[in-house]
Parts: structure tokens; C-alpha cells; sequence
């Protein structure tokens, strides 16, 4: 078995994600497969979700790196129109309502926006 690697892994500065901006794109490695992921800021935090609807396993983005609903309040999936409340990844309309996106674990420090690997999330590299 490989071993795991659980290094920061450098995602973007801090000034890339503006506050319900547009998202910035990455890819993880999930039990060994590569994934699509996302990263936005909601309420001055940094957050990420797997690029991955809760209703049928398919990216949401409307458009690149487009995740947000017209107020800017709800992360939206383009394809059915789920609404996912930006803290928590939760479905609060639409066909998954009360299922989650999948997170992944997000961190600021100094300047940097960082994803930290698990057992599930690898980088890719
Ligand atoms: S695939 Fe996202 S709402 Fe149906």
C-alpha cells in the first residue's frame, strides 16, 4: 500500500477567492481515482466541496468555475438547479434535498489557501 501523503498542498493566495466569487478549480485523487474539486469563499471562509452533485454524480458548474446562484447565496448545481447551503455543502432545494456535497478540508494561513490530504483525498502528484 502506498503511503499516505498528508502535506499541505498549496491551492492558491488567499486574494483568489474573493468573497462568492468565482471558484478556484483543482483535482484530487479519491481512493486513487481523479476527481474534480472546488474552492470559493463564503463569509470571509475559505471552502471546498468535491465538484460533484449529491443528486446524480456530475460536475455542477454552470460555466467554469460558475457555482454561485444569482444572489450569491447558494452554491448551485446547473444541471437540476439544487441549491447547497455554502458552510456546510447542504441541500437545501432541489432533488438531494438534505444530502451533503462531499468537503474537502480547507485552510488559510498567511496569505495561502491550503487543502489538506486524508486516507480519501490524495494530490495527484
Ligand atoms: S445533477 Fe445536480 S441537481 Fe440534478
Amino acid at each position: 500500500m502506498p503511503e499516505l501523503n498528508l502535506a499541505p498542498q498549496y491551492l492558491c493566495d488567499s486574494a483568489a477567492l474573493q468573497e462568492c466569487g468565482d471558484a478556484v478549480t483543482f483535482e484530487v485523487l479519491e481512493w486513487g481515482q481523479v476527481a474534480p474539486a472546488f474552492a470559493v469563499r463564503y463569509d470571509n471562509v475559505a471552502l471546498a466541496y468535491l465538484n460533484r452533485c449529491a443528486h446524480v454524480p456530475t460536475e455542477m458548474d454552470w460555466q467554469p468555475g460558475k457555482f454561485w446562484d444569482l444572489d450569491k447565496r447558494f452554491i448551485i448545481c446547473a444541471v437540476h438547479g439544487a441549491l447547497y447551503d455554502p458552510p456546510n455543502g447542504l441541500c437545501v432545494s432541489g432533488p438531494c434535498h438534505g444530502a451533503h456535497l462531499v468537503a474537502i478540508d480547507l485552510r488559510e494561513e498567511n496569505g495561502q489557501v491550503c487543502w489538506y490530504p486524508s486516507e480519501r483525498f490524495q494530490p495527484l502528484f
